[in-house]
């Protein structure tokens, strides 16, 4: 099971984040951003983040400790923002955290540097889980002590909205050309030969597991949580076989233009320290 922790003091909304995920205390002392339940993107971004964000890290990638984060409206009284109280209102119980990273900086590719490895195995990956919102313009990475952090996979497993249709969507093609990496040489089939045999059924029972029941009861077409559970072993399984055989990575003409020199110099002085 994850983590169990207790908010105890509602510090600010994190504005930027469509869903407006809340940057909140715990009773660990630790501070996490957190996921409501009660956002508009619903519970099956909670279960993505979960599931992704926990494969992602039994990979070897970066991402933030996920946590169940029990959370009391009433902390988050002093919020004077009526759609942010409405928000807590609404998300009262289990909720999703994430360790926050204090001081991370937005990953941006015209500043920060990836080897063609590192950024294989992250393309790689996020063709695995469908993640369609790691592009240039969104890229849903941090830089944290000089390493690049994965967050929010709320959009990835997109094929979970329509599980009538999830097997022919998920075979169809990865349009990588957006995707924030896609500059720095990624070679998606070197990666799948490292990572794909990692991906087992144990390990995709373990983080499955991780979901709680309730954020996968009553799933149409599904007895029961361990059934829907199962859906997602046997397409991200199928997945892991072939999807680097499916990515497309070339990058698109309307991409940025690189960076000034004054830019590139500050960067590499940086670097260089
Ligand atoms: N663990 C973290 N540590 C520090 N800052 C974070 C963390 N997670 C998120 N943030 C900040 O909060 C912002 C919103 O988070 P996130 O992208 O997860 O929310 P979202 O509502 O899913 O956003 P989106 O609009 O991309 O769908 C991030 O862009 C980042 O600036
Ligand atoms: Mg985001």
């Amino acid at each position: 099971m994850l983590r169990e922790v207790t908010g105890i003091r509602y510090v600010t909304p994190l504005r930027e984040g469509g869903s407006v995920p809340g940057v909140v205390e715990a009773d660990d002392l630790g501070t996490y951003v957190v996921k409501f339940v009660g956002a508009a993107q619903g519970r099956k971004a909670l279960v993505a983040e979960v599931i992704a964000g926990e494969l992602g890290r039994r990979l070897g990638l970066r991402v933030p400790e996920l946590v169940r984060f029990d959370f009391d409206p009433v902390i988050g009284l002093g919020e004077p923002d009526q759609e942010i109280q409405d928000l807590l209102k609404a998300s009262g119980g289990l909720n999703l955290g994430m360790d926050f990273l204090p001081g991370a900086l937005g990953f941006d590719p015209l500043v920060f540097p990836v080897e063609p490895g590192p950024a294989g195995r992250v393309v790689w990956f996020d063709a695995l889980i469908g993640n369609v919102d790691r592009s240039w313009r969104n890229p849903n990475m941090l830089v944290w002590h000089r390493n690049v952090w994965l967050i929010d996979h709320g959009a990835s497993l997109i094929w979970h909205h329509n599980w009538k249709s999830a097997a022919a969507s998920s075979a169809k093609p990865y349009d990588a050309s957006d995707h924030a990496l896609a500059r720095f040489s990624p070679d998606p089939a070197a990666a799948a030969a490292e990572l794909a045999p990692l991906v087992t059924d144990e390990l995709l029972a373990e983080v499955t597991a991780l979901v709680p029941d309730e954020w996968l009861a009553g799933e149409p077409g599904f007895a029961t949580a361990d059934d829907v559970r199962r859906a997602y072993r046997e397409l991200l399984a199928a997945r892991a076989a072939d999807i680097h055989e499916r990515i497309r990575t070339a990058p698109k003409r309307e991409e940025r233009q690189p960076p000034p020199p004054w830019l590139r110099t500050w960067v590499e002085g940086k670097n260089a320290k």
